[in-house]
């Protein structure tokens, strides 16, 4: 008797049949690299909790800019470490913010490389929470919310390609369109932070932008890891508000939640494999315990298959040059 399975075997040890029935398959194109811009020059400060990430001065920046574009990877998502930091995180929305420079020197080197950036005030705030706070330590939304349209107009001003508030306050996103349209930059598109969960994975992140709160946690304002259906909800509010891009934050954990928006939302959805996944797969690969590159290429692969379109990694462009 002939399994049909086994008839298979045969040619699917030679690696054209193996792609022949492959179900899922990604690129560069389909990557996202995460990078990290400093004040100052000539500077390169690796990440302690993520060997092989640094946080670059402008200048070399723009040459790392070049590497990934150079990878086939067509996009870079942008976070700035300040010098200062005050109460309302008021230098975000600086036109000379490290942002906003890095921005302008991005785009002038390397005009076809999308770069995306990432809004929200915890690393330009005292305290380091994601909104501004009022006297009583709570989080005021609405008044984060018109900092947050402003901080999202001066990065379309300088050059970002499309922004990605990370901030997870209510009504982020409407508030952030209307002021992009108001201000003529009606043409910037917005990738939005849906399901941003209260995660363990974001610390080595934490310690990269100096962003962990003084006090208190994200609780109030981040999704339950317990919760998918909050995560369809606030797909649907999104949609309703001008998001043109979702997104799902931390990935491998939360596949049924990439699942589960593409099924249940028809806009593009993206997924973040955040500084915790990176860092996991890095320690364990450094160990001799697992294989880097295989490691890497598998858990990129499932969370495609979940149903992401976009793949942001801190491995993007070490995978586009495997690949
Ligand atoms: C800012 C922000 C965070 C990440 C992206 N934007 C951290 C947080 O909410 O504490 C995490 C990214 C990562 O871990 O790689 N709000």
């Amino acid at each position: 008797m002939a399994y049909p399975e086994t008839r298979l075997r045969r040619l699917r040890k030679t690696g054209a049949l193996r792609s022949l029935i492959r179900e899922t398959t990604f690129g560069p194109m389909q990557l996202v690299q995460p990078v990290f811009v400093l004040h100052g020059t000539d500077k390169r400060e690796p990440v302690p909790s993520m060997p092989g990430i640094e946080r670059l001065s402008i200048n070399h920046l723009v040459e790392e800019a070049g590497e990934v574009f150079e990878s086939g990877v067509p996009a870079v998502l942008l976070f700035g470490v300040p010098n200062d930091k005050d109460e309302a995180g008021s230098g975000a929305y600086d036109d000379d913010g490290v942002v906003q420079m890095a921005l302008r020197a991005i785009k002038e080197a390397h005009p076809d490389l999308i770069c995306i950036t990432d809004v929200c005030l915890c690393s330009y705030t005292s305290h380091g929470h994601c909104g501004v706070l009022d006297t009583d330590g709570e989080v005021n939304n609405d008044i984060t919310l018109e900092i947050l349209a402003k901080i999202a107009v001066s990065h379309a001003q300088a050059g970002a390609d499309m922004i990605a508030p990370s901030d997870m306050m209510d009504g982020r996103v409407g508030a952030i369109r209307s002021q992009l349209d108001q201000e003529g930059c009606s043409n910037t598109p917005i990738i939005a932070y849906t399901a941003k969960y209260a995660s363990a994975f974001y610390g080595p992140f934490r310690e990269a932008v100096e962003s962990a709160p003084e006090q208190g946690d994200r609780r109030g304002y981040q999704l339950d890891p317990a919760n998918v259906r909050e995560a369809i909800r606030e797909a649907k509010l999104d949609d309703e508000e001008g998001a043109d891009i979702l997104m799902v934050k931390p990935a491998l954990p939360y596949l049924d939640v990439i699942k589960a928006l593409n099924e249940t939302s028809d806009l593009p959805i993206a997924a973040y494999q955040v500084s915790g996944e990176y860092a996991m797969i890095k320690a364990a690969a450094d160990a001799g315990w697992i294989d880097e590159r295989d490691a890497v290429l598998e858990s990129l692969t499932s969370i495609r298959r979940a149903g992401a379109d976009i793949l942001i990694s801190y491995y993007a462009k070490k995978v586009a040059q495997w690949l």
